[in-house]
Formats: C-alpha cells, sequence, structure tokens
C-alpha cells in the first residue's frame, strides 16, 4: 500500500474519508461535500441520526453530485478529546469499510481540525499509520485469497497543509509498525516452521539495517552454565538458541545500554506436566515476548534511535520425550542459584532466569524490562485490557506506564513482596519453580526478581493476556497476534532514553 501526503486538492475518485465534531460540526472537507451534493450529506447524515460523537460513521454510496464513489463520515467527538489514537482508530475504520470494496484509492480529509489534541502533520502521520495498521495481513499459508480479501486498494492519501512535515513524521512512525507487522508474523508463524533456529535466521535478517545480531548456541550456553533455559529445551528435537541484538545509536558510544529480555518459547506443550489439549492451542504464540523485542529493536534501528539498546531472546521448543526435563529435577542457573523443577509447564520463568542474569551480567544495563506470555493466571486478573507490570523501582514503573498510555498498550502495575517471595521455598533446592494455587503470576515475577542482579532497576511485563486475541478484533489489529510491546517499548525508549 502506497501512503502520500498532499495539499486537499479536489478528490475525484475513489473513497473520501470526511469529519465531524459532536454537533454535528462539519469540518471543512465535510462541509464542501455537502454543499456540492447540494445538502445531500446533511439529509444522510440526519436519517442516520449522526451527531459527530466518537465512533459513529455514516458511509454515502455513490453520493448525488460528487464525483466521489463513496463519502465516509465519521464522528471524532468532541474536538479537545481528540488525540493521536482515535486518529489511528477513524483511519483504520475507514479503511477497514474500503479494502474489500472495488476502489483503488483512499483520501482521509480531517484538515481544518481545531482544538483537538493531535493536529497539523502529526494527525495526518497518525491518521495514515493508523490505516496502514489496518492493512496487516498474514496469509503465507493459503493457496486461495479469501472472500473478503480484497486486492483492489492501492493508493491512501492524506489531506495536509505540510506534506513534507507529515512525511517526516509518519516515517518515524511507519518504522515502528514494521517492527509490529515482524512481531505478529513471527506470532502467527506455526510452530513446525519457526523453531528456535529459524526465529535466529529471522534475526539475522536485521543485520541489514546495522544491528548487531550475535546467536549462542547449546554448547556455547552450556559452558556459561545456563541449565535452567537448557533444561526446558532438553525434550526437544531442536537446538536452544539465546539471540542477543544490539543496537548502538547513541552518540556516547560507551553509554550503557536500555536492555530487553524476551521469552521465545516457540512451543509450549508444557513437556512431562503435559498440557490439555486445549490447553495447548495458541502455544506457537508462546514467543510473544521475543516477538516484541526483536520488533522493537526492528522498530529503533530503523528509524535510527538515538540510543543504546540490547535485546536477549531465549529461544526453546518445551516438549516431552524420553530425555525431557522431569518434575522433581533440580537444574543449575547461571547465576548458580539452584531451582527444583516441579512443574515442567512453568517453564518461561526458567528460560528468562538464564536470559536475564546473562543480559544484565553482560551489558550492565541502565534498566532491564523482560516481557513474556507467562501465566495464565495474568488473563484471571487483568483480562486483555492491561499487561501486567511488575517492577523494582518506581520511576521505571512510572515511565512504561506512561509509555503505554500513549501508544494504546496499557499495563496495570502489581504488587511484588516478601510473603509472597516466601512462596517459592524448596525442600531440597534454591527455590521451586512453582508455588501454590494462589496469586501465580505474583510468584512467577517473584522468582524471575531473584534473577535481578542488586540495584538494577528491573520490570516484568506479563504479556500472556495481551499477545494475541481469541475474541473480537480489536480496531488497529486485524489479526490474531497483536504484536504487544512494539509501541509501548519504543515510545519508552524515545520519552526517557534516547540522547
Ligand atoms: N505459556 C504459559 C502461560 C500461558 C497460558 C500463556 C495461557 C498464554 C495463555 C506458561 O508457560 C504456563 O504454562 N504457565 C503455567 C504456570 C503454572 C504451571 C504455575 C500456567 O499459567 O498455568
Ligand atoms: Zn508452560
Ligand atoms: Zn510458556
Amino acid at each position: 500500500m502506497q501512503f502520500t501526503f498532499a495539499a486537499a486538492a479536489a478528490v475525484e475518485s475513489g473513497a473520501l474519508m470526511v469529519g465531524a465534531t459532536e454537533g454535528p460540526e462539519l469540518l471543512p472537507a465535510a462541509a464542501k461535500a455537502d454543499r456540492t451534493s447540494r445538502g445531500a450529506v446533511d439529509r444522510a447524515l440526519k436519517a442516520s441520526r449522526f451527531a459527530g460523537k466518537a465512533g459513529q460513521t455514516v458511509e454515502i454510496l455513490a453520493p448525488a453530485g460528487l464525483k466521489v464513489s463513496r463519502l465516509i463520515v465519521v464522528g471524532l467527538g468532541k474536538a479537545h478529546d481528540f488525540d493521536a489514537s482515535a486518529a489511528e482508530s477513524v483511519a483504520a475504520g475507514a479503511l477497514g469499510r474500503v479494502k474489500n470494496g472495488a476502489e483503488t484509492e483512499l483520501t482521509l480529509n480531517l484538515d481544518g481540525l481545531k482544538g483537538a489534541k493531535v493536529g497539523g502533520a502529526d494527525l495526518a502521520a497518525h491518521l495514515a499509520v493508523g490505516a496502514k495498521f489496518k492493512t496487516y495481513t498474514f496469509d503465507t499459508y493459503r493457496t486461495k485469497k479469501l472472500d473478503d480479501q480484497g486486492v483492489a486498494l492501492k493508493k491512501v492519501t492524506i489531506a495536509t497543509g505540510d506534506a513534507a512535515a507529515a512525511r517526516r513524521a509518519f516515517a518515524r512512525l511507519e518504522a515502528v509498525a514494521d517492527g509490529v507487522f515482524m512481531a505478529r508474523d513471527l506470532v502467527n508463524e506455526p510452530p513446525n516452521v519457526l523453531s528456535p533456529v529459524e526465529f535466529t535466521r529471522r534475526a539475522k535478517g536485521l543485520a541489514k539495517l546495522g544491528l548487531k545480531v550475535t546467536v549462542l548456541g547449546e554448547a556455547q550456553m552450556k559452558r556459561l552454565g545456563m541449565g535452567a533455559l537448557l533444561g526446558v529445551g532438553q525434550g526437544s528435537e531442536r537446538e536452544s538458541q539465546l539471540v542477543v541484538l544490539e543496537w548502538h545509536g547513541s552518540r556516547r558510544k560507551t553509554a550503557a545500554p536500555v536492555a530487553f529480555v524476551g521469552k521465545g518459547v516457540c512451543f509450549d506443550s508444557g513437556g512431562l506436566s503435559l498440557k490439555s489439549g486445549a490447553g495447548m492451542m495458541g502455544m506457537k504464540g508462546d514467543m510473544g515476548g521475543a516477538a516484541a523485542v526483536i520488533g522493537t529493536l526492528r522498530a529503533l534501528a530503523e528509524r535510527k534511535a538515538k540510543v543504546n539498546a540490547v535485546g536477549v531472546i531465549g529461544l526453546v521448543e518445551n516438549m516431552p520425550d524420553g530425555k525431557a526435563q522431569r518434575p522433581d529435577d533440580v537444574v543449575v542457573s547461571m547465576s548458580g542459584q539452584t531451582i527444583e523443577v516441579l512443574n515442567t509447564d512453568a517453564e518461561g520463568r526458567l528460560v528468562l532466569a538464564d536470559a536475564l542474569w546473562y543480559a544484565q551480567t553482560k551489558f550492565k544495563p541502565r534498566c532491564v524490562i523482560d516481557l513474556a506470555t507467562l501465566t495464565g493466571a495474568i488473563m484471571v486478573a487483568l483480562g486483555s485490557e492491561h499487561a501486567g507490570m511488575f517492577s523494582n523501582d518506581d520511576a521505571l514503573s512510572e515511565q512504561i506506564a506512561g509509555a503505554g498510555k500513549v501508544a494504546g498498550e496499557p499495563v496495570w502495575r502489581m504488587p511484588l513482596g516478601k510473603g509472597y517471595d516466601k512462596l517459592l521455598k524448596s525442600k531440597i533446592a534454591d527455590m521451586k519453580n512453582v508455588a501454590g494455587p494462589h496469586a501465580g503470576s505474583i510468584t512467577a515475577a517473584q522468582f524471575l526478581q531473584r534473577f535481578v542482579v542488586e540495584k538494577t532497576p528491573w520490570a516484568h511485563l506479563d504479556i500472556a493476556g495481551v499477545a494475541w486475541q481469541d475474541g473480537e478484533q480489536k480496531p488497529l489489529i486485524p489479526s490474531w497476534s497483536t504484536g504487544w510491546g512494539v509501541r509501548i517499548l519504543d515510545r519508552f525508549v524515545a520519552d526517557n532514553y534516547e540522547d
């Protein structure tokens, strides 16, 4: 899809989206369409009881007197509430309406909107990226297009008084969207294709953007003493991998990096603590944290962010077989701490234990954030509206929560505490990998905290409820996988850690 920015010229063909704020107060392009159609637009709006409220839309096909084939009038609500996210949603909605039609062009024109939280070139760029998010498809494995998959639409034009500035703003947002799309692709890939080694191969492809990509195989991880990560992968035919992505974008070459760590369980069968048939479905997505980390590093590199950042991704397949790790095994982690593995399905924390330790001891980062589809319990607590956040640092938590709000990927902070930590006491080792039946997401986070090097600001994002969507699709996410994490982390870096 081609996205262009141009001064609001007379649109002669294709579909046209215009807007109205609450009232309805028609924006200039909508008012013009009404004049040209001799009031036909106004009549259509009245017939639909359109009041310009957010979410209201009236679509007029072949409007009398107008040359466009379709006029979409979107309600924007009160101008002072209308922000970048709202702009993205209305653009995505408009694209959704035309993408299966026969039109080859869509024009988005909210020019002249006043008093909103977003305007000018920024508004144009967010409209463009909102439409772009809606174009995502994953059809690698279809031999026939779905009936409702149109291919006609080729061009989206956004009307703006400052096309050059809009183009610059869009380039930045598009880099992030590319990172989101990469994350979505990885999560959507089936697990017979996306093994740890295949994931690694795709990571290496990012070297062309200037990322340094290093891969550790099982022999190297063994030498480093990563017994926790390796134990999870030992029942799989496929080799476990650790991928390290480095982006050196800061002018201060030796500045300590921001570190991101991702759980990359390419398939989670549960291991010998086997999941049920129903519980295993979707577990190809158990590398959603890893996908978010790689997507973020991709975005930072593509937009040449002025920051040093590192991503560490632990990639394994959790399978049951004769060599698989047993419930009751004790493993030695890279940190030296021993873990009694009482449930092989609580594998994410074992992978992260070594990946976190490696990231901190090797890179001495300013802060470390891990992302993982870690617990079913976080879905019980928060559903799919918020990711769970756990942290040892209030300032870091505020930075992450703030970024999440702006980026449309909100997080909710959950508690940590000594009482929860006690539940990890093992009869024979330093800790066990599962606690009791209660507070499952918190005890998982307590476990991870034992692998945080003293004083390193750390946050853990449990994204089990947000990495994919089984029910109703969110407006900007026309896919099972969401790519959750790329937008919040990119914003987090942009707002707090760039030169
Ligand atoms: N990958 C799962 C968590 C998960 C469950 C993600 C459902 C998305 C949807 C994780 O490895 C797991 O199995 N966790 C267990 C932990 C338990 C054994 C302590 C869980 O949540 O049941
Ligand atoms: Zn599991
Ligand atoms: Zn898992």
